[in-house]
């Protein structure tokens, strides 16, 4: 998960710097807040420590804060030091190298990336003073966002507004994760085993370990897309950010990707039981000496059903597990999807962390040579970014 250590100062702006930490925990970045005495006259470090759900940093000498966190560990974690709001004392601090406090401290000990986010009175910053300031600290490769111009909390109109924390946490976004592509697409991605029920103690299923499902999810994921896990009984921890809904038999996992649509992509891992028994029995089933026979009905076929659906996904990509005559038998799954991601299982790629698979499309038909799932993952989220863009 990306960190940033957002250093709050004493400026009347610093009250949108909670809003700014909302948008950030939205994207799922961990915040991590040092307040500023100066700060801490605005705001409080219960609204930092609430909505970060971390706890906050303020003072140097803390012999608690000290020995739990530390202001090395501090400028070290993070990906990225953000100061929003940040004052003229604070940049002219930081331009001199002064480390008198918390905040000055950490910021001369990273080696992060820096961002600062001023917040002023137009006079402050027209100052020479600030001026000089700003300019060494950009020739030295901090990066500055705003301050923007209008009318300033003293009344005045000019330069020195902070910038609004959308577009501060935009701009922190665009560098902690950088091309973020498929912002704004939503994403269904099935995955694992599903199992169907004999008896409440028994089932049928199979050995999917979920591995391919969860890398493409994530893959999704650390593009901007929104993504639903739907999956069936697995060990795999779900990437952070996902939305996960997890269901054991066929019927619940056709029921919980209908539930999410409309979605621009549905990308079908999951290893679907194509039979269930007829009957499950609600009591465990005695043990007999005798013959017995099971009888089995066909399971609902949902990758069938997203592409006949009115809301069906712009690309449906489904995944074929076959033990023979790969390609021509996946190509047949092409009249119910956009793409087909054929696979040998009896290669002994169930509970592998790698797959060899094939692509394969109305248009063309290519081999992937052995690699990790997450490499398949990364590959295929290529593809689908040059398919909808
Ligand atoms: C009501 C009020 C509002 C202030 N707003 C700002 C401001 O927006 N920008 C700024 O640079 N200083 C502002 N200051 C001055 C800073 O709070 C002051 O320079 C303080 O020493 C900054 O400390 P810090 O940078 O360690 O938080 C303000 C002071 C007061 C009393």
């Amino acid at each position: 998960m990306k960190q940033i250590l957002l250093i709050i100062t004493g400026s009347i702006a610093a009250y949108k710097s909670l809003e700014l930490i909302r948008f950030l925990r939205k994207e799922n970045v961990r915040v991590r807040v040092i307040l500023t005495p100066g700060g801490a006259e605005f705001i409080t470090p219960l609204s930092c420590a609430t909505l970060t759900e971390e706890p906050v940093y303020s003072d140097l000498f803390s012999l608690t804060e000290e020995t739990e966190m530390g202001h090395i560990r501090l400028a070290r974690e993070a990906d990225l030091v953000v100061v929003a709001p940040a004052t003229a004392d604070i940049i002219a601090k930081v331009a001199e190298g002064r480390a008198d406090d918390l905040a000055s401290t950490t910021l001369l000990t990273t080696t992060r990336p820096i961002v600062i986010a001023p917040a002023m009175n137009v006079e402050m910053w027209n100052n020479q003073a600030t001026q000089s300031n700003v300019k060494l600290l950009k020739q030295r490769g901090v990066e500055f966002i705003g301050p923007e111009e209008g009318e300033l909390a003293c009344g005045e109109w000019g330069r020195g507004k902070v910038t609004e924390p959308s577009a501060i946490s935009a701009f922190i976004i665009d560098k902690l994760f950088g091309d973020r592509p498929l912002k704004g697409f939503k994403a269904l991605v099935t995955a694992g085993p599903t199992q169907e029920l004999i008896d409440p103690v028994r089932f049928i299923s199979n050995p999917s370990s979920g591995k391919q499902g969860y890398a493409i999810a994530e893959a999704l994921l650390q593009k901007g897309a929104e993504v639903t896990l739907i999956s069936g009984p697995t060990n795999e921890t779900p990437p952070e950010g996902a939305h996960l809904n997890l269901v054991q038999t066929a019927e619940e996992m056709w029921k919980a990707t209908e539930s999410v649509l409309p979605v621009d992509l549905a990308i079908c891992t999951a290893a679907v039981s194509d039979y269930r028994p007829d009957h499950p029995s609600s009591q465990k089933i005695k043990k007999k000496n005798e013959a017995s026979s099971l009888t089995m009905i066909p399971t609902v076929d949902i990758l069938a059903s997203l592409s006949n659906h009115k809301k069906r996904p712009r690309l449906l990509i489904g995944f074929a597990a076959e033990t023979e005559n790969i390609v021509e038998n996946a190509k047949t799954k092409l009249i119910k999807c956009d793409w087909v991601i054929a696979n040998d299982v009896s290669k002994g790629i169930f509970r592998s962390n790698e797959n060899e698979v094939y692509l394969i499309t109305p248009k063309a038909n290519e081999h992937w040579p052995r690699m990790t799932k997450k490499e398949v993952a990364i590959k295929l989220v290529e593809h689908i970014i040059k398919e909808l863009k």
